[in-house]
């Protein structure tokens, strides 16, 4: 019998125990990047829902704009413009500027989403902490609708880094964060440089943690989120991403009924790349 397969006459090959860590390595990124998706997709209803606000004012403005265009075409057809030319001008120059504000708001959040997608090399590069915190701190305030106020204090903190990761264990303790919170309520937000580690602290003043919870909450799969709300993959993601990749540290404190603070802290000089050390 001739094949151009490799003969199984013996069975499948065992693999060694370099394949399988390679194997679990790449399984692990392909979940990552499908909880990041996951992030990104639940997100979207209110990314869209705030990007139609201010489409709706350009649109409206544009047909005032439109209308006063006309009238002032008219008026210029006579011989002596009257003086309500002047006021139709003075109208048309604040819409633009409404206009552009509305444009700006626009373009900064499909900026923060085109940000937040973009993925990592192979190995950490410089980045700015602080943009890519409040790259994702603008995200995930729009799911938020005005019932939660942020208070962010956000220190200069270049690292080396996997940015795109690093927005990812963001977001997700901020979705948390603004998910423990019922009605409204505040988040505050801060980053620091000290003894060459970045240090973020985000703390809510939301339903808080319970205490037989607390050491199951980094567990993958454990959620006390009804379903279809939380699949329980969030915090055992970003302590992966924190702790393997960055060779940092993530943790809370909480109070049942106070709220809750994670610390994510991370080497400013980045992680020692294997070899390298
Ligand atoms: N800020 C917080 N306040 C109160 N409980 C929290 C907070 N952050 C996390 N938790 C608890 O930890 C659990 C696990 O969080 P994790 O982010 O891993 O999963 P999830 O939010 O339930 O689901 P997913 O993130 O996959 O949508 C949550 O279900 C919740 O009980
Ligand atoms: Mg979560």
């Amino acid at each position: 019998m001739s094949s151009d397969c490799p003969s199984t006459a013996s069975g499948p090959r065992v693999r060694t125990a370099e394949e399988l860590r390679a194997e679990v390595a790449n399984l692990e990124g392909r979940l990552a990047e499908a909880d990041k998706m996951a992030l990104l997709g639940r997100l979207i209803a209110s990314v869209v829902h705030e990007i139609n606000t201010p489409i709706g004012s350009v649109f409206s403005n544009n047909q005032v704009a439109a209308k006063g265009l006309e009238t002032l075409s008219r008026m210029l057809e006579e011989p002596a413009p009257p003086p309500k030319a002047q006021q139709i001008v003075k109208t048309l120059r604040s819409l633009s500027d409404v206009d552009r504000m509305a444009c700006e708001r626009i373009s900064a959040l499909i900026r923060s989403v085109r940000n937040f997608s973009r993925g990592d090399g192979e190995r950490p590069a410089k980045a700015a902490l602080q943009d890519v915190l409040a790259n994702s701190i603008k995200l995930a305030e729009t799911s938020f609708r005005n019932r939660i106020a942020i208070e962010a204090q956000l220190g200069p903190a270049e690292c080396e880094c996997y940015p795109s990761a690093m927005g990812q264990v963001f977001l997700n303790i901020l979705v948390n964060a603004g998910q423990a919170i019922e009605n409204d309520g505040r988040i505050q937000v801060k980053l620091a440089v000290e003894d060459g580690w970045a240090h973020a602290a985000i703390t809510d003043n939301g339903q808080g943690i319970r205490p037989e919870n607390c050491g199951c909450i980094f567990k993958e799969g454990f959620t006390t989120k009804p379903m279809g709300e939380g699949t329980g993959l969030g915090l055992s993601i970003a302590r992966r991403i924190v702790e393997e990749k960055h060779q940092g540290r993530i943790w809370f404190e909480s109070t049942v009924g106070v709220g809750t603070t994670f610390h994510v802290s991370v080497p400013v000089a980045g992680p020692v790349v294997k070899g390298e050390a």
